[in-house]
């Protein structure tokens, strides 16, 4: 056995009990990306619904996200999007969607815009209606 080996082999245990250490406490550091109860949402994802109504991603994408002929169905596309390619195809368009790099409002809410039609695509935010959460 080499050196560098049992090096290795002696601090193995020492790496798993830091990860046990750190394993039960993991969510106090991961931020759930919405909250649902019914139909009403944390202050974020109601923002994110209310960008989608008013910055007319509702008049291609329908106003429950499902999509049509011509537009993609959202809550299928949520599904496999990783953040950076959402962020990507607001920012930059694509096809028949233009870009949206000059509003402010959706530029900025980016992430509330994902953490909305990510929540309705889990199927968790129902269509329709939202309201926030006190
Ligand atoms: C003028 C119609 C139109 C508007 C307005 C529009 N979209 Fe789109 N969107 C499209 C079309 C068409 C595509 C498909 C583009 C392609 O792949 O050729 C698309 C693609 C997307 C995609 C990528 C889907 C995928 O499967 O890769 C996302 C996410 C998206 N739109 C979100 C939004 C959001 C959020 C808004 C509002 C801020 C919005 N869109 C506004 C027409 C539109």
């Amino acid at each position: 056995m080499n050196k560098i080996f049992r090096n290795k082999t002696r601090i193995m245990p020492f790496a798993i009990m830091i990860g046990l250490v750190l394993f039960p406490i993991q969510p106090v550091f991961a931020q759930p990306l919405y909250k649902v109860e019914g139909s009403s949402v944390d202050k974020a994802t109601f923002n994110g619904w209310n960008i989608y109504r008013t910055e007319a991603c509702g008049s291609c994408h329908g106003a429950t996200g499902e999509g049509n002929v011509s537009n993609p169905n959202l809550l299928h596309s949520m599904k496999n999007l990783t953040k950076e390619q959402f962020q990507r195809v607001l920012v930059e368009g694509r096809g028949i969607m233009y870009s949206f790099r000059d509003n402010k409002t959706v530029v900025d809410g980016i992430d509330d815009l994902y953490a909305y039609l990510k929540g309705r695509s889990d199927g968790a935010i129902p269509a329709g209606d939202l309201t926030e959460m006190k």
